[in-house]
């Protein structure tokens, strides 16, 4: 063991991810890829939010156990280092429900109404029946996710930045409405006009006047926009996508199939880079020197389109090769990767009974 996760002067951030299958190249570049640097710079904890997916798939879980095992693989063989972050699932930390609850008593229900997604996925999951009290409650949950721990960023894409707004609020609020007064204890030493019994009430009061819970910041994270093998943004939805597993010869297969500047129909066609979604790719994977010879090679029919996909899958199998091999190691011991979640789990309980505490205390429970 090389860092020490119990105590840490590093600013804390905390990020977490629906179980919803197998990662793609979008799901991957989106967060992932960002998250395994943000480990060496900050103390981090991620999870893996398994809650979240039931409230959009309740009726039929079937399916959840293998996805939460695929995503915690995929955590560990992108390079989350359980060494250096806190790696855990969320419905084992069962705080994150507790706050979620103590939450819901204060949170007006407007706040959950008008947070955008609500609307926007009830429409765009037809298929399912969200009318439910947790499919309204899933932002809150959210900010129980986030605030059981303190962070001061929360790594996320521009998709999620009304959920950690949102969070703010309840933080604000929780603070407004039960840390703003001096606790019995220091009313009493007040009482008796002891000073020193005011400040060792003072003290022993969980954060009376900065209030318990700190609100956390947004950390944008860089997330280029992933086109699809139909040109559309990546997504298991549209069924464009290639997978952070695809074995190489599919990878090849599937990027033969990709749409390229509309414009270039032959061979002997110039091309525009500019207006193709293979090089968007390229963009993201390949290295400056290759970018330069596909563009210049596209803009003067030097090169065809094929030879052009051909390296950006060398480009792309670079980067995927070493993180599918640690998930073929990963995947033959299962035992290690439930000793990995078991022991972060652990770890993220022990903070987030810390803070219950504070907030059971504050909110009046014993
Ligand atoms: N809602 C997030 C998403 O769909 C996942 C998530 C759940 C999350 N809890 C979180 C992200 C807490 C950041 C912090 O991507
Ligand atoms: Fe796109 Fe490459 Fe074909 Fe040019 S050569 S159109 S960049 S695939």
């Amino acid at each position: 063991m090389t860092e020490n996760h119990s105590i840490s002067s590093r600013p804390r951030v905390l990020s977490g991810m629906r179980p919803t299958g197998r990662l793609h190249l979008g799901n991957y570049m989106g967060a992932l890829y960002n998250w395994v640097k943000l480990q060496h710079q900050y103390e981090c904890y991620f999870f893996i939010a398994d809650l979240h997916a039931l409230t959009t798939d309740y009726a039929d879980p079937t399916a959840l156990r293998q996805n939460i095992r695929d995503v915690a693989i995929d955590f560990l063989a992108a390079g989350l280092d359980p060494e250096v972050s806190t790696v855990f699932i969320q419905s084992h930390v069962p705080q994150h429900a507790e706050l979620h609850t103590l939450f819901s008593m204060f949170t007006p229900l407007p706040w959950l109404e008008r947070v955008p997604t609500y609307k926007d996925q009830q429409e765009q999951l037809r298929e399912k029946d969200l009318n439910t009290y947790g499919f309204l409650g899933y932002p809150l949950l959210q900010s129980a996710d986030i605030l059981l721990y303190q962070p001061d960023f929360v790594p996320v894409g521009q998709d999620q930045v009304a959920h950690v707004e949102l969070t703010r609020e309840v933080a604000r609020r929780f603070n407004a409405l039960y840390c703003g007064q001096p606790t019995p204890a220091i009313e009493k030493a007040k009482a008796d006009h002891s000073d020193k019994e005011i400040l060792i009430a003072e003290l022993s009061a969980p954060a009376a006047t900065n209030g318990i819970l700190p609100e956390p910041k947004v950390l944008l994270t860089p997330s280029p926009k992933l086109p699809g093998l139909d040109g559309r943004k990546m997504s298991k939805s549209y069924g464009n996508t290639i997978l952070l597993d695809e074995p190489e010869a599919d990878l090849r297969a599937k990027l033969k199939t990709m749409v390229t500047d509309p414009a270039r129909i032959r061979r002997t066609d110039v091309g525009n880079p500019d207006v193709c979604p293979v090089f968007d790719l390229h963009k993201v994977f390949s290295p400056e020197a290759v970018q330069q010879e596909a563009a210049e090679g596209c803009r003067t029919a030097g090169i065809g389109c094929i030879q052009c996909k051909g390296w950006l899958a060398d480009s792309i199998v670079k980067e995927i090769a070493p993180i599918q091999a640690r998930r073929r190691a990963l995947e033959a011991d299962p035992e290690h990767v439930d000793a990995i979640l078991w022991d972060g789990s652990a770890r993220a309980r022990l903070r987030a009974i810390q803070t219950l505490q504070h907030v059971r205390q504050a909110m009046g429970l014993e």
